[in-house]
């Protein structure tokens, strides 16, 4: 069968770790798919630089809203990250020019999300982004496609893999925050901006894109109330340890009778709780309904090998779907159907 023409953009740990796993999984792959899938193109900043993957069959693209507009492929990676800029010009581009796309960017999903949708929906492409929240964990796939008919009452969970990292080194090893961040930056766990991770930006991204696949809204990161891990030292560590409790920091969002809430913060947690046993990078992810009761997934929340898994899987689902198949909406209902976000007084 004809092979799935995939273009990425963004080299770095996940574009990078991405290209590996399609070169180095390809017969699995194409057995699991029917059909092979080819890296057709590529672009990042730096051409030269050693990617630790063979790119030599794949067409250079210096500007990716260039690879997305005219390169000759079926489905458009972004991994550059960012919530405007390159990242949203090339996956506009992509969109508008008929072709599939899959990101890892709860970033760019947080702000320009539902216009994205719209775009992908009008044009019967797919917006695929399971890895864009909490890595690896195919978290996505199950609000949207394993829930129906649930009421979702709450959602919340450890969704930064940096965060937890340097909370559990701080606590095990009586590390330095400075010295587990820095860690964290090598095993390429941390945003380019890492205030992003530790201030509480990137679990608050993650937060809004679950809190609109959970109750049908429209996405709001505005309305979320955020403190980060920045301030937290050994003392508060141990102080919480004393009483009986670890601290996590906690995406939270639930439906109350006046309108949704949304919160992220640092939280004591009883030790003996499963969600103080989420040790490292791992994540996790709580959602209660009333037909499933409560739902508890978790795993390896980032990292080049974690989050290329779900990126491939996304990639997967498109080599599997079959001309004229009609795809699901974006958010789990069409994209302008869903609610506006009314928050909670
Ligand atoms: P990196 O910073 O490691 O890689 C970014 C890549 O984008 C680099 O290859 C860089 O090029 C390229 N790039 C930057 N600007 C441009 C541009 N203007 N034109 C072309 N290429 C550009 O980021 P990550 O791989 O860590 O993250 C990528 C995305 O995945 C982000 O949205 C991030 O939030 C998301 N993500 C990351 C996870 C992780 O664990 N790291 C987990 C889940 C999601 P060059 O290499 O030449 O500098
Ligand atoms: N910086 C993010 C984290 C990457 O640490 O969780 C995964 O989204």
């Amino acid at each position: 069968a004809e092979a799935l023409r995939v273009g990425i953009a963004g080299l770095g740990t996940v574009g990078a770790s991405v290209a590996r796993v399609l070169t180095e999984k390809a017969t699995e792959l194409t057995r699991q798919c029917g059909r092979p899938i080819t890296v057709a193109a590529a672009s990042a900043r730096d051409r030269n630089r050693d990617r630790g993957v063979d790119l030599s069959a794949a067409q250079w693209f210096d500007d990716p809203v260039e690879l997305a507009r005219t390169a000759d492929i079926d489905v458009f990676i972004e991994l550059i990250g960012g919530d405007d800029g390159p990242a949203l010009a090339s996956v506009k581009a992509a969109l508008e020019a008929g072709r599939h796309v899959v990101t890892a960017n709860k970033a760019l999903l947080s702000k320009h999300g539902v216009a994205l949708a719209e775009i992908a929906e009008s044009r019967g492409v797919l917006l695929n982004y399971e890895a864009a929240v909490a890595g690896g964990i195919p978290i996505i796939k199950t609000m949207r496609e394993a829930m129906a008919g649930n009421n979702v009452s709450r959602v919340f969970g450890i969704l930064n893999g940096t965060c937890n990292y340097i909370l559990t080194r701080m606590e095990a090893e009586g590390l330095s925050f400075d010295d587990c961040l820095r860690d964290a930056q090598h095993l390429g766990y941390a945003e380019a901006d890492p205030t992003f991770d530790i201030e509480g930006h990137d679990t608050a991204h993650k937060l809004s894109i679950l809190t609109s696949l959970a109750f049908g809204c429209k996405i709001s990161a505005d309305n979320i109330y955020m403190e980060g891990i920045s301030n937290i030292s050994q003392a508060d560590i141990r102080a919480a340890g004393e009483l009986g409790y670890r601290i996590k920091l906690l995406g939270v969002a639930l439906q109350t009778e006046t309108g949704i809430e949304q919160r992220v913060h640092p939280t004591m947690v009883p030790t003996s709780s499963v969600i103080a046993q989420v040790h490292g990078v791992t994540n996790a992810v709580a959602v209660e309904t009333d037909i499933l009761g409560e739902l508890l997934l978790s795993g390896p929340g980032a990292g080049g090998n974690a989050t290329a898994s779900a990126v491939v899987g996304d990639i997967a689902d498109i080599a599997k779907s079959r001309p004229g198949f009609q795809h699901g909406p974006v958010f789990g209902r069409p994209a302008r159907e869903l609610k506006p976000y009314k928050k909670a007084q």
